[in-house]
């Protein structure tokens, strides 16, 4: 199965009840392990989680932190775009050169990076001084 089928899969379990808008989200990390996340929204609408972030939650409660290939998939009419706090959550796992694939449920499919994704992204180095 290949990772943008897994983002397709666990897309189905998105709790969406207020956008109705279903997204999935798979990680591969360097070990070759998958770990999926869907959104999860909430009534406090601020709440309610993407789908790139609870990949990035399982991921790290597996006890793993390097990304190596992320899927994103969507029901949309072009390739769903990550938000811009998913791609500072992604920029703190993957390299800048890890690739991006972004899609629709009707086989569209944008391929980037993190690093495309977030140029400028805030880093430790901004922190040097502290
Ligand atoms: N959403 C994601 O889960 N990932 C994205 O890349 C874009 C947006 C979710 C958040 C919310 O539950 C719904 O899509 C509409 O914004």
């Amino acid at each position: 199965m290949s990772l943008i089928d897994d983002a397709a899969q666990v897309r189905e379990r998105a709790y969406v009840p207020y956008s109705n808008f279903k997204v999935g989200a798979a990680i591969r990390t360097v070990s070759g392990a998958v770990h999926v996340g869907c959104n999860v929204e909430n009534v406090a609408y601020p709440e309610g989680t993407c789908a790139e972030a609870g990949a990035i939650a399982a991921m790290v409660a597996a006890g793993e932190l390097k990304i190596a290939e992320v899927a994103v998939i969507a029901d949309s009419p072009v390739p769903v775009s990550p938000c811009g706090g998913c791609r500072q959550k992604l920029a703190e796992f993957g390299e800048a050169g890890v690739k991006v694939t972004l899609c629709t449920t009707d086989g569209l499919v944008f391929e980037t990076t993190i690093g495309e994704l977030l140029p400028g992204v805030f880093s430790t180095e901004h922190m040097a001084r502290s």
